[in-house]
């Protein structure tokens, strides 16, 4: 049986994930795609600390020794912002490896540049992880766009403000233990004021942009409000009147062909269909020209949940190279 070498850049929650869910799940994929796959390399800022028993020996802190391993195919990628991950990503599909990523900071900004470079090396990007968590909003919107024209996308993108506006309302935590849990928890970014200022939903809601309508608006344009403008009285006056605030990112082609998207807190009744999303959940709404509205809802955050979409388009994309589909 012929062997994949994979490389893991960052082993931080996701990148672990994706390890502990490779060999968790290594008959079950090697039965289902006729491969055996090696984790061979893992990238780090710092390899002289072990994160997982067994990994010590994988650990390197350059990325020119893990591209130096002989026949590399796949790398996984779950480290954090732009750069270097671009230039790592860059270098990584030049060498004619898929690249699956996390990295929707990254990917929001550098996107179509790396998709250019991937069809001109005949490799593939995997980037379902850089949305919405564990929900497969990409995979469902790539699914129906063939024939559906997307109007609208909303929803709730970032797990983190979710999960401290709920644990605010229903357990009258106050907003610094609710972030502090949901940092414990590995749903928070690495500097959390991108959750909380709304950037990370803004990123996520620009790469939902690029998939639903072929472009995104100018950043400039975008208004971005964070949940850092909700205060904990706030919360507990909506509550006392039967309201949740919800923090919502949405996206629309416009009659003229404009795109608009905002980004901020919104309060809803309980006939809202966010107004059920609790916790880390994430939920996303598209309008539709033929399938009307159409949601998709699940964890948006956290190890297990981001790291199996990673491993998801590695079956994937291994099946296409095979020239089959794959049905896991
Ligand atoms: P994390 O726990 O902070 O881990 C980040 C990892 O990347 C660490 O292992 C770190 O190395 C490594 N790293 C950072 N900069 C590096 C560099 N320049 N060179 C080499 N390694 C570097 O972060 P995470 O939560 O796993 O998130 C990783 C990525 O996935 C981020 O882009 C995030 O936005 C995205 N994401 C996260 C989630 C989630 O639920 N956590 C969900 C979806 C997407 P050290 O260990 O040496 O510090
Ligand atoms: N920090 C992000 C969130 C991780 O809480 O949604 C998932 O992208």
């Amino acid at each position: 049986m012929a062997t994949i070498k994979a490389a893991i850049l960052g082993f931080g929650t996701v990148g672990q994930g994706i390890y502990h869910i490779l060999n968790e799940k290594r008959q079950e994929l090697r039965e289902k795609l006729g491969v055996e796959l090696e984790v061979a390399k893992i990238l780090v800022t710092d390899a002289s600390r072990e994160r997982v028993p067994g990994t010590m020996h994988l650990m390197t802190e350059s990325m020119d020794n893990v591209l130096e391993e002989s026949g590399l195919q796949v790398v996984f990628e779950a480290i954090v912002n732009e750069e270097p991950a671009f230039t790592y990503l860059k270098r990584a599909v030049e060498a004619k490896c898929h690249v699956i990523t996390a990295n929707k900071v990254m990917l929001a900004k550098r996107g179509e540049e790396l998709e250019a470079l991937a069809k001109l090396n005949g490799v593939f990007i995997g980037f379902e992880a850089t949305v919405a968590g564990g929900v497969p909003i990409i995979k469902t919107m790539k699914n129906i766009l063939l024939v559906n024209e997307v109007r609208c996308v909303q929803g709730i993108l970032n797990g983190t403000t979710n999960y401290i506006l709920t644990k605010m309302r229903a357990e009258g935590w106050s907003f610094e233990k609710a972030l502090n849990e949901a940092q414990q928890l590995g749903y928070a970014e690495a500097d959390p004021f991108n959750d909380i200022s709304g950037q990370d939903a803004f990123k996520k809601l620009m790469i939902l942009s690029s998939l639903a309508f072929g472009e995104q608006p100018n950043w400039a344009d975008v208004e971005v409000i964070g949940i850092d403008t909700i205060s904990a009285e706030q919360v507990a006056d909506a509550k006392a009147q039967g309201l949740r605030y919800r923090h919502v990112a949405e996206v629309e082609k416009l009659e003229d062909g404009t795109i608009h998207a905002k980004v901020a807190p919104l309060l809803v009744n309980n006939e809202h269909p966010l107004y059920p999303v609790d916790d880390v959940f994430n939920a996303v709404t598209m309008e539709t020209d033929y399938i009307g509205t159409l949601s998709v809802i699940g964890p948006g955050a956290g190890m297990y949940p981001t790291a199996s979409v990673m491993v998801e388009d590695y079956a994937e994309i291994i099946g296409k190279r095979a020239g089959f589909t794959v049905t896991i």
